[in-house]
């Protein structure tokens, strides 16, 4: 197994303590520029082809021309995955903008940049957060969807870390962010879902979320498991009353909410149907039906 894992950047693989990008690139000089975060799971990349669908629909949105055709995209992260040969990982995908000069008009620059980075990282608040997260609810709004909204899966998320800076100063563990109307949107890089009465209410997309992947895995579950699914807008209040609370995302995997704003959230976390995905989802995430198969499987 490689100690120091290679990063893809422009159809080079180049050892992640020498990777570089210029500073004349739009992705650094303004956050111009689109990405995935996949995970992999005993040797399977989960739903590949959803997320790389979803970055040539970002690529679209900003008029981004991607250098590479879906295909050589594929190719070279799964060559990637092969030369540093980690079973279970984490792969970060960006097409930046590329150089251009210190103007914002993307105009100026000539080619997209792709770089692929794959490592071995915990899920967003680390192993022990299946007992469940503080939170807050942020006092700043998510982007109107006429505004940079994150709909599209740009490398602007100075939204999402200014909440989590007012949930650090909070002492919380993440926080939740509403939209331009006051309904819940989601958190600060994963989706939300509440449960009331053995049903799951989600956010609904309209409410300015990312088309998160995970989101829509789970909601598969619990209709598969037989739980009521509704996707709509939710009040701040509403949210509080909930039985269980939990996130979802790549980074966040399953992730239950113990309390917001300090109100504890059902009696404990996670709450027997926040379980019950959460369980079904650990199994079915590393099955080959759910992605691409890269590793021979070792469980
Ligand atoms: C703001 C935001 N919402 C939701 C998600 C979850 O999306 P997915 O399940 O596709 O990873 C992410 C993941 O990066 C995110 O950044």
């Amino acid at each position: 197994m490689t100690i120091d894992p290679v990063v893809y950047i422009d159809g080079e693989f180049i050892p992640s303590q020498e990777a570089k990008i210029s500073v004349f690139d739009h992705g650094l000089l303004y956050g111009d520029g689109i990405f995935e975060g996949i995970r992999v799971y005993d040797g399977v990349v989960f739903k590949l082809d959803a997320h790389l669908d979803r970055l040539y629909r970002s690529a679209m949105a900003m008029w981004l021309t991607i250098p590479l055709k879906k295909a050589a995209m594929k190719a070279a992260l799964l060559e990637t995955l092969q030369r540093n040969g980690f079973q279970d990982s984490y792969i970060r995908l960006l097409v930046t903008r590329g150089k251009g000069d210190l103007g914002v008009n993307p105009k100026k620059c000539p080619k997209a940049s792709v770089v692929i980075i794959n490592i071995q990282i915990e899920p967003m608040h680390g192993h022990d957060a299946t007992n469940g997260i503080t939170t807050i609810i942020s006092s700043i709004r998510r982007q109107a969807p006429d505004s940079t909204s994150h709909e599209i899966k740009s490398l602007n998320y100075l939204n999402s870390v200014q909440a989590t800076i007012e949930a650090n100063r909070q002492g919380a563990d993440d926080a939740i962010i509403l939209d331009q109307r006051g309904f819940v949107a989601e958190a600060t890089g994963t989706t939300l879902v509440a449960v009331w009465n053995g049903a799951l209410h989600a956010p609904p997309l309209t409410a300015s979320i990312l088309d998160s992947i995970t989101r829509r895995f789970v909601l598969d579950i619990a209709r598969d498991l037989g739980f009521p699914v509704f996707e709509r807008d939710m009040t701040p209040f509403q949210l509080l009353m909930a039985e269980e609370v939990f996130l979802c995302g790549t980074m966040g995997e399953i992730t239950p909410v113990r309390s917001i704003n300090d109100q504890s959230i059902g009696s404990k976390a996670p709450g027997p149907v926040t379980q019950k995905l959460l369980s079904e989802y650990v199994k079915r995430r590393k099955n080959p039906e759910y992605g691409t198969l890269v590793f021979p499987k070792t469980k």
